[in-house]
């Protein structure tokens, strides 16, 4: 979603904003801004477009000044121009704001009365609501605090007033928003991304928190306007993790760096020495009935295969579903089950609000994140890193992998608890895990001859993706990929299931993407490929050895992938479906960091 910084201090502001933007930009990228005070006027400058619309527009006419805000835009109302590019000015106030002012439409005609509106956004209602308070005689930090009490919805904003070029305010209700402190110099971000360069001293504001800031001081506030107290966390990791390196995109750095981080998140769950999970204490399976997994996207589909493994291995009878249909639901809960959310950002607004629905019921919650700042992992009552690093690409490729990893983790926790799994089984299952990280690092290499295949792939309209068990949630998330950096259309399915309608769809030539490494399934979806396979479909059978012993005169194209224990081949098989989407879309020239329409991290639902 849309991106927020904003700095105050004494020396001058636009080129870290746009820095700090560019940062940001894997959050929207529909439209940019900034506006700056010198000596108390307010300048600003806009581009539709990426931030380099936005440097250009600099270019030719710089503004600046010691106090600044600025925004990377991910429309939700209005189309992506400059006019609708925030931040929006009403009179002496200028704001730039993520989420949406749910009431805006109600605002606007009772502002409309006195005021001329310009835009057709949500957030034009903010800066014109604190310009009335002001023109009504307010001070700042009245006119800007009385202002957020007639919002609703969600919103993280920062606001700088003409003439008052020592304070910013900002809130936060909803969307994520963090003060950086500097030395004699104050930062707000909506995320640690946007003030890498700046501070690893954060603070995050709590729900309904708002602040004023100045250069050398803050301000909390809480949504009773009572001055409250919030943590500084200390942030690792630094500028260098949002660099490309060497590579074209972030996404092939990403997916270059699974064997590591999918080492990092084992080292957090399994035992290596006592090949055993290794779980917080506070996350106990012995008294829970039912698991319910709740996400957005590709992190549901990791939701999905964990289903799989927690019944199979742990016996354990777990709820799937996405976001944005649990939460007004009204799901039936029962006592004793486990709520866990599934984000890599630990912000999708979806997400959040099942969190905080089964957290509310009484239900123990747990997020499995990969940003432990974010709310989700503040909010739940056990936070589970993933540890995967700042993941860039929109596409999510390595924070897939790792929820794989920590969700097998807690299976085997899971199973141990339960006595479904013995220690030898443990063992065994513990074992494939840590042979994950040198198996996908032996996917890796198989990337020329995946690129050459995805050559042919980038020139159909469509294509399906099919696999049985575990693999039906790869087969989804294989077609997700596909569809969203390369624009080609595509169905993941169960083999299964494809001749109850969808196989109408296949005629000649239709590229048809079979995932089935040897397992007890795998005949059944071999008969699956061939009733594809004789109605013209083109076969890409992903498989390993044994696999390709048995079915390779049934594919047109074949992968092997390296042979791994049944309940880790998923995470495997992951990196053939990362690798072929990322060079059907190099193949087809699109922006493969950040595909048309998308945002990381939805922060609006
Ligand atoms: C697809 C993708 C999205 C996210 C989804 C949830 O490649 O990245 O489908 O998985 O938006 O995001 P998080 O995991 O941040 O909750």
């Amino acid at each position: 979603m849309c991106g927020i910084i904003g700095i105050i201090g004494t020396s001058e502001v636009t080129e870290r904003l746009v820095d700090g933007l560019k940062r940001l930009e894997y959050r929207g990228y529909d439209s940019s801004g900034i506006a700056v005070l010198k000596g108390g006027v307010l300048n600003r400058a806009r581009a539709e477009g990426k931030i380099k619309a936005l440097e250009a527009r600099l270019a030719e006419k710089h503004v600046d000044g010691s106090i600044g805000i600025a925004h990377t835009r991910w429309a939700t109302h209005g189309v992506p121009n400059k006019t609708n590019a925030h931040p929006h000015i009403s009179g002496r106030a200028a704001v730039v704001h993520n989420g949406i002012i749910e009431n805006f439409i109600e605002l606007r005609e009772a502002l409309s009365k006195t005021r001329k509106f310009e835009t057709e956004t949500d957030t034009e209602v903010i800066a014109h609501l604190v310009d009335d308070a002001l023109n009504a005689g307010l001070s700042p930090i009245d006119a800007f605090s009385q202002s957020l009490k007639k919002l609703r919805g969600a919103y993280a904003l920062s606001l700088i007033i003409d003439g008052q070029d020592d304070t910013m305010f900002i809130a936060r209700s909803g969307s994520p928003l963090a003060i950086g402190l500097g030395e004699g110099e104050t930062y707000a971000g909506s995320d640690a991304m946007a003030l890498a360069q700046l501070s690893n001293r954060l603070i995050y504001l709590e729900e309904g928190d708002w602040a004023v800031l100045t250069k050398d001081s803050y301000h909390i506030f809480d949504e009773n306007d009572v001055p409250a107290e919030r943590p500084i966390s200390i942030i690792s990791g630094g500028p260098a993790m949002a660099e490309k390196g060497n590579y074209r995109h972030f996404m092939l750095k990403e997916i270059y760096e699974q064997p590591e981080t999918i080492g990092r998140t084992l080292s957090n769950y399994i035992d290596e020495f006592r090949v055993k999970a290794d779980l917080p204490d506070a996350l106990s399976f012995s008294h829970i009935d039912r698991i319910i997994i709740v996400a957005c996207g590709t992190a549901s589909y990791a939701a999905m295969v964990a289903k799989y493994w927690f019944e199979q291995y742990a016996g354990l009878a777990v709820d799937i579903d996405i976001a944005s249909e649990f939460r007004y639901r009204k799901p039936v809960l029962m006592k004793n089950s486990l709520f866990i959310a599934v984000s890599q950002s630990g912000e999708t607004a979806d997400t959040l609000a099942a969190l905080r629905y089964c957290k509310q019921a009484g239900i123990k919650t747990a997020a499995l994140v990969n940003v432990m700042t974010s709310t989700m992992a503040r909010e739940a009552d056990i936070a589970l890193p993933i540890n995967a690093g700042p993941e860039i690409g929109v596409a999510s490729t390595k924070a897939f992998t790792s929820q794989l990893t920590a969700l097998a983790a807690l299976t085997l926790a899971a199973g141990r608890a339960r006595k479904t799994l013995n220690a030898d089984m443990e063992t065994e299952l513990a074992q494939a895990l840590i042979q994950t990280p040198r198996l996908v690092s032996e996917a890796l290499k198989l990337d020329p001859k995946i690129e050459a295949m995805s050559d042919d792939l980038s020139k159909h309209s469509s294509a399906f993706y099919l696999g049985r068990g575990p693999h039906v949630p790869i087969a989804f998330e294989g077609a997700l990929k596909l569809k969203e950096i390369s624009y080609i259309h595509a169905e993941g399915y169960a083999a299964g299931e494809l001749k109850h309608g969808p196989i109408a769809l296949i005629e000649d030539g239709t590229p048809v993407i079979v995932i089935a490494p040897m397992d007890e399934l795998f005949e059944k979806t071999i008969s699956n490929l061939q009733e594809v396979a004789s109605r013209g479909a083109h076969i890409l059978l992903i498989t390993d050895k044994e696999g390709a012993a048995f079915a390779e005169a049934f594919a047109h194209e074949l992968l092997i992938l390296p042979t791994s224990h049944a309940f880790t081949a998923p995470i495997i098989m992951s990196i053939a479906m990362q690798l072929l989407a990322y060079h059907a879309a190099v193949h087809l020239g699109t922006d493969v960091d950040q595909p048309r329409n998308l945002a990381k991290s939805v922060t609006v639902e």
